[in-house]
């Protein structure tokens, strides 16, 4: 880790605090930023005196001075770029969600060029591809066609497409990750978010209603964040785009696997509600350049997050009401 320092963008969201907490377990420093000023996230990750040896900045990706200046003041070598807006913002506010998730990532390319830095890793989405009805190569390879369904994957694209430019033009390697359902503590917006809600719920004795079904890839935060980890340090020279596999599981074997584990658990489910996404997602690509991929077993992680979420609980250092939206 010598002469490493790792910028993280969107530091305060689910995928950024499990980032944090495994660069702060490798001893790296880390400059974290994001327009929050309160890691509550993290909290439930990190102790004190972790979050308090980490450098926090407070940045809005837009700004195009501002992300150039957090990199060239903190000697800033690799870059795990997160900040974004989700599904529902973007539709709600179509021009705040390119300016977030489309400049914002081309300021990040952009500060990456000026001052040399050497690993760029971001966060693109599953939601760059098109129904399973579009695809007949499974599982789905990464150079399967882009047919995004919403503004969200349409800027997705956008940073994909961004990051074959700066490779052609200036040499800038970057790898772009699709993430699809990811899970674990510190999980708590957005609809694929409802398998790790359904795991808090079952933790916490009380019901709770997943609002699709059908297969899915159920992707461990922990295990995410450690691939953006590695994908950064591999300091590759050209533009990649993966995917992620995770577990590929049907919702109602989830709840079944859940149950196994908590036998009185609550949990059902919306029937014959498919997400428009595919699920059987190959990860070669991610093979190739990890080696080994992190990821732990579905029911290895769904022990450590009931154990997880009711030390919590117990802690009062979470609350349900995540759940109600
Ligand atoms: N969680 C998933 O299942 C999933 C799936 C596919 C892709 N992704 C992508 O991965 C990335 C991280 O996901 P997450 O689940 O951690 O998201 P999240 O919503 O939990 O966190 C995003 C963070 O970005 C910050 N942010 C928003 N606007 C910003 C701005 N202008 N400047 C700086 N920071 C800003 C937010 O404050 C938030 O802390 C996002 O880009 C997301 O689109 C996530």
């Amino acid at each position: 880790m010598a002469n490493e320092t790792y910028l993280v963008t969107g530091a305060m969201g689910c995928i950024g605090s499990w980032v944090l907490r495994h660069l702060t377990d490798q001893g790296a420093d880390i400059v974290a930023t994001d327009l929050q000023a309160d890691p509550v996230r993290g909290r439930l990750l990190m102790t004190d005196p972790e979050i308090a040896a980490i450098t926090w900045e407070h940045l809005d990706v837009t700004d195009t001075k501002a992300v150039s200046s957090v990199v060239e003041t903190h000697g800033v070598t690799h870059i795990i770029h997160l900040a974004g807006l989700q599904i529902p913002f973007c539709r709600a506010d179509p021009p705040v969600g390119a300016a977030v998730n489309v400049t914002g990532t081309v300021n990040v390319f952009e500060a990456a060029r000026a001052h040399n830095v050497k690993g760029l890793t971001y966060a693109s989405s599953l939601a760059a591809l098109g129904a399973p009805t579009f695809y007949d190569t499974w599982p789905l390879p990464d150079d399967a066609p882009t047919m995004p369904s919403t503004l969200y994957g349409v800027y997705k694209v956008a940073n994909e497409e961004t990051g074959r430019i700066y490779a052609a033009d200036w040499n800038i390697g970057s790898i772009g990750l699709r993430p699809y359902t990811v899970y674990g503590v510190a999980r708590d917006q957005g609809i694929t978010a409802d398998p790790a809600k359904a795991i808090l719920a079952a933790a916490a004795g009380v019901p709770f209603h997943i609002r699709f079904s059908g297969p899915v890839a159920l992707q461990h935060a922990s295990d995410v964040a450690q691939i953006f980890i590695g994908c950064a340090k591999a300091e590759t020279a050209d533009a990649k785009v993966l995917n992620l596999r995770g577990d590929v599981i049907d919702i109602a074997d989830f709840v079944e696997t859940l149950k196994n584990r908590v036998p009185d658990a609550q949990i059902t489910f919306e029937p014959d509600t498919p997400l428009p996404y595919p699920a059987d997602l190959s990860d070669a690509g991610l093979q190739s350049v990890l080696g080994h991929v992190p990821h732990t077993p579905l029911t290895d992680a769904i022990e450590n997050d009931i154990t997880a979420y009711r030390s919590l609980l117990a802690n009062g250092k979470l609350d349900l009401k995540q759940l109600e939206s």
